[in-house]
This record gives structure tokens, sequence and C-alpha cells, in this order.
């Protein structure tokens, strides 16, 4: 009886036929955690790069479908010009430091944003880093980059505007496929499991139309310390839960 008390607690493990397809990441949190340690924030973020990196590896290694990353919204251009600086040449230093291991991965990379708009530098390391993985199959690396959900939707609805104008399209047949297949995430699968790092408990702008029905998951962890544990531990609960698309029953397919 005493020696039970001791045993260790059997550790739920991920079910791997029921993984969500696509998960995204708010990854919030890397300027406290910076703070806390008394660290310039673009040491948080440095830090939120090798926690991002993990991510991509323990995904792909469960086999989850796609993955998409929140590294930089329409709003953070009015942060301090160091740090914005700073976020726009981290996804760069990643390519070119990462990209033979994610192409031996057969991860295929892609970006949502508004990339037009982005520095030139990164635009051109953002078409090699397409390029040298467009032929991969395996889990789509989505990286988000002055991406901002409200203006992905104007954008897209003025496409369509633009064709009815055009009488290429007829308003009857805009259906929710066709209006899917405008947003700068057509193809991927939706969203199944939202997760947002640090304890803010909002969306911020992110993928509004493509969480409609994803499970979403907070933690109060910040981002930088989020790791392989978090993340099962996330997909675990996702895996609790009873997906109901607005129906009455059913289970996560
Ligand atoms: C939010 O934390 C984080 C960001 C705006 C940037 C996220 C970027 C990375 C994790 C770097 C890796 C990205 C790539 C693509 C290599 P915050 O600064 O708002 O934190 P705070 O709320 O504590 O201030």
């Amino acid at each position: 009886m005493i020696l039970n008390r001791f045993k260790k607690k059997k550790e739920i493990e991920v079910e791997k036929d029921k993984l969500p397809q696509h998960i995204a990441f708010i990854m919030d949190g890397n300027g406290r955690w910076a703070r806390r340690r008394g660290l310039p924030r673009t040491a948080g973020h440095h830090e939120g790069g090798k926690t991002l990196l993990e991510m991509i590896k323990v995904c792909n290694e469960l086999g989850v479908k796609a993955i998409t990353v929140y590294a930089f919204s329409t709003e953070n251009w009015s942060r301090p010009k160091d740090e914005v600086n700073y976020l726009m040449d981290l996804p760069s230093q990643y390519i070119n430091k990462y990209l033979p291991k994610i192409k031996e991965a057969n991860i295929k990379m892609n970006f949502i944003g508004f990339i037009d708009q982005l520095p030139d530098k990164m635009k051109y390391d953002i078409e090699v880093a397409i390029e040298q993985t467009k032929h991969n199959t395996g889990m789509v690396f989505t990286i988000a980059i002055n991406y901002g959900s409200q203006d992905e939707l104007i954008h897209a609805t003025k496409q369509i505007a633009q064709e009815v104008k055009d009488e290429k399209m007829s308003i009857e047949d805009i259906t929710k496929d066709y209006f899917s297949s405008k947003l700068m995430t057509k193809g991927l699968p939706d969203v199944d499991l939202l997760i947002r790092t640090s304890g803010e408990i909002r969306i911020s702008n992110f993928l509004l139309w493509q969480i409609s029905y994803s499970e979403l998951y907070f933690t109060n962890k910040y981002w930088p310390d989020f790791n392989e544990k978090e993340l099962k531990k996330a997909i675990i609960d996702y895996q609790s839960r009873n997906r109901r698309f607005g129906g009455l029953k059913g289970e996560i397919k």
C-alpha cells in the first residue's frame, strides 16, 4: 500500500493516430523572458529562435503535417528600431544556417504576410528557401512575417470583388472554399491546434479565418521556455477534447 503511493504515475503519451494536422504557434514572451534575466529583448528573440528549431524538429518527427509560426505582425513595426531590425534579420540568419538541414528533413518552407513590403535581403532569402524546398513532400513549415489577418481578409475580399466587377466570378459562386483559396494559407490544412505562450489569452490578429474551429491552448510558459515536453502536454490536452465542429457529437478525426 505504502509503496503504491511512491509508484511513478504512468505518463500519458501522445496518440500518433490523433495528431493535430496543423499546429499554429504564437511565440509570445521573448521580451519578458529576457527582462527577467536583465537581458536585452533581442536576447529573448535569440533564445526563442532555439525553441522554434526544437518545435520544427519535434513536430516533423511526430508526423504533424504543417506548422505555422507568427514571427512578425503588421503591428510589430511600431517596436523600437533596433528590435525591428533584429527581428527582420533573424529569419534570414536561420534560413542561411539551417536550410540544408530543413531540406534534408524533407520540410517544405512557406511564407505568409505582405512579403512585398519586406527588405530586399529578406525577400531574396525567402525566395531561396521556397525554391530550394519546393519539391519536399514532408511537413510544411510556414513563417508569418509582416502578417496581419484582418489585412489578409481585406486583400482576399478586394481580389474577389475585382473578379466580380470584371465579370470573371458571380456573387453566387463565392463559397467558403473559394474564399479560402484567396487567402495566403491557400492549400494548407485547417489549423487544428493554436498554441500561445506567455499567459496572454488573445489571438492578436493571427489566422482569424483559419482558426474558426481550432482548439486553443494557452500556457503561462514564455516562448523560450517552451519545449518538447510542453508541446506534448498541449497535444495530449488537444487529444482529450471532443471536437464537435458545431454538431452535437464527434471526436477528433
Ligand atoms: C513575441 O514576443 C515574439 C515576437 C514578436 C517574435 C518571435 C520571433 C522569434 C521567436 C524568433 C524566431 C523566428 C524565426 C522565424 C527564426 P514579445 O517580444 O512580444 O514578448 P513580450 O510580450 O514578453 O514582450
